[in-house]
């Protein structure tokens, strides 16, 4: 122990490790979805591991880029496995992510006190988006080219300044060789920004506490100790749980890995198996399956006298909306639990709209699937900027004082 002493005498482990793990006391009916933040973890440090030894062989130069991918996966030892890893990996960060924000949705964990919580979530979740997007470019397939040709034009759509902004960004007047490099040194340092918001959502998290299924506050129930009586150390009893978590996780992880790597076309588009060619467009650009909901908002919303920008802020609209969920919501309860029926059906269908709107995003647009993308998009809408007005109509139920099962 007398090591352990040295230390604490010079960096407070002891301390840190009972304030955050040991006397770190969690609401104790904790269940599926309070899996995924320690899952979203796990992949993070996945994807900078998978990526940076990914670097090691890949080359960020237009003439070499595809072939020095298709290097890696025949030729670099297990390089197919840590492509595949990292490949697969950002369609299960989304997966785990989107399940992660979901459970948010439903326990009210974005109400009061967690807001500021939630309003990091949401900058993490935007750096995600930017981190997938410019990793999508580096294997310079044809997907990789034409998708950030379609969305770095979308900045152009931007009324004065946006051809301007265009070029910016891409540092060309086209995607060329110049924005490869610089996706790729983007790409790179993103994760580890990522890493560091991480942390400070933790850190928010410590500070308020988990919120429950049951959306009750255990701080507010103590016992003569002053430790929650609804609360139990997080180590090791859920240590522990979260080991199972990840041990479920693996299994699905390891499955697709081996067996689905591109998932029929969703994970890996098919047309970036062919390489990059500035002077062929394929037939049909999608971006890939978790953008494609605000794809589908995108493309939902008509342009006017030409100009795409109407299209282009309902779609970063639609993401940045979600800042406000938190005084949006006028409900006097947190939990779906005890929340009335208009409230559940209400969220049933904001998740049916959300993958309606994430399938349409993929296909190629008819009248029909317009106007379905359009009937998506004024719902995706109308259930954040209505929610002052329907949180409060819901007839909800009481809460009981400690949390059940
Ligand atoms: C890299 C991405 C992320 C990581 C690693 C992460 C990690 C975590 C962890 C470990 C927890 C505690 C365990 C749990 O409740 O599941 C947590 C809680 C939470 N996270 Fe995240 N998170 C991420 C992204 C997000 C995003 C995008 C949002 C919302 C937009 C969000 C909102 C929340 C909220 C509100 C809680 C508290 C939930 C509750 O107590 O019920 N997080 N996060």
């Amino acid at each position: 122990m007398s090591m352990l002493n040295w230390i604490d005498e010079r960096f407070p482990l002891t301390k840190v490790w009972n304030e955050h793990l040991a006397e770190y006391y969690a609401p104790r009916n904790f269940n599926f979805w309070y899996f995924m933040g320690s899952l979203a973890m796990l992949v993070l440090v996945m994807q900078i591991f998978t990526g940076v030894w990914l670097a090691m062989s890949y080359k960020p130069d237009a003439d070499l880029a595809f072939g020095s991918v298709e290097y890696i996966m025949r030729d670099v030892d297990w390089g197919w496995l840590i492509r595949y890893m990292h490949s697969t990996g950002a369609s299960a960060f989304f997966i785990v992510i989107y399940l992660h924000m979901f459970r948010g949705l439903m326990y009210g964990s974005y109400r009061k006190p967690r807001e500021l919580l939630w309003v990091i979530g949401v900058v993490v979740y935007l750096v995600m988006m930017a981190t997938a997007f410019m990793g999508y470019l580096l294997p310079w397939g044809q997907m990789s080219y034409w998708g950030a040709q379609v969305i770095v034009n979308l900045f152009s759509a931007v009324p004065f300044v946006g051809e301007e902004l265009g070029v910016w960004i891409r540092g060309d007047y086209v995607i060329s060789d110049v924005t490869l490099n610089r996706f790729f040194a983007l790409h790179f340092l993103l994760p580890f920004i990522l890493a560091a918001l991480v942390f400070v959502h933790i850190v928010a998290l410590h500070r308020v506490g988990s919120n429950n299924p049951d959306g009750i506050e255990i701080k507010e129930n103590k016992d003569e100790n002053g430790i929650p009586k609804d609360g139990i150390p997080f180590h090791p009893y859920y240590s522990v749980k979260d080991i199972a978590g990840i041990a479920g996780f693996l299994f699905l992880f390891a499955a697709a890995l081996f067996y689905a790597p591109e998932m029929g076309g969703y994970f890996i588009e098919h047309p970036n198996f062919e390489p990059a060619n500035p002077l062929k467009t394929p037939d049909h650009i999608a971006p890939v399956w978790y953008f494609t909901p605000f794809y589908a908002i995108l493309r939902a919303v008509p342009s006017i006298a030409g100009s795409a920008f109407p299209g282009v802020i309902a779609m970063f609209g639609s993401i940045l909306i979600m800042f406000f969920l938190p005084w949006l919501d006028r409900s006097p309860v947190k939990s779906v639990r005890y929340k009335g029926g208009l409230y559940k059906v209400i969220l049933g269908l904001f998740v049916i709209d959300f993958i309606m709107l994430g399938y349409l995003g993929v296909k190629p647009t008819t009248d029909l699937y317009k106007l379905m993308a359009q009937i998506g998009t004024a719902y995706y809408f109308a259930f954040f900027l209505l929610m002052p007005i329907y949180s409060k109509m819901d007839k909800t139920k009481p809460v009981p004082e400690r949390v059940t099962k």
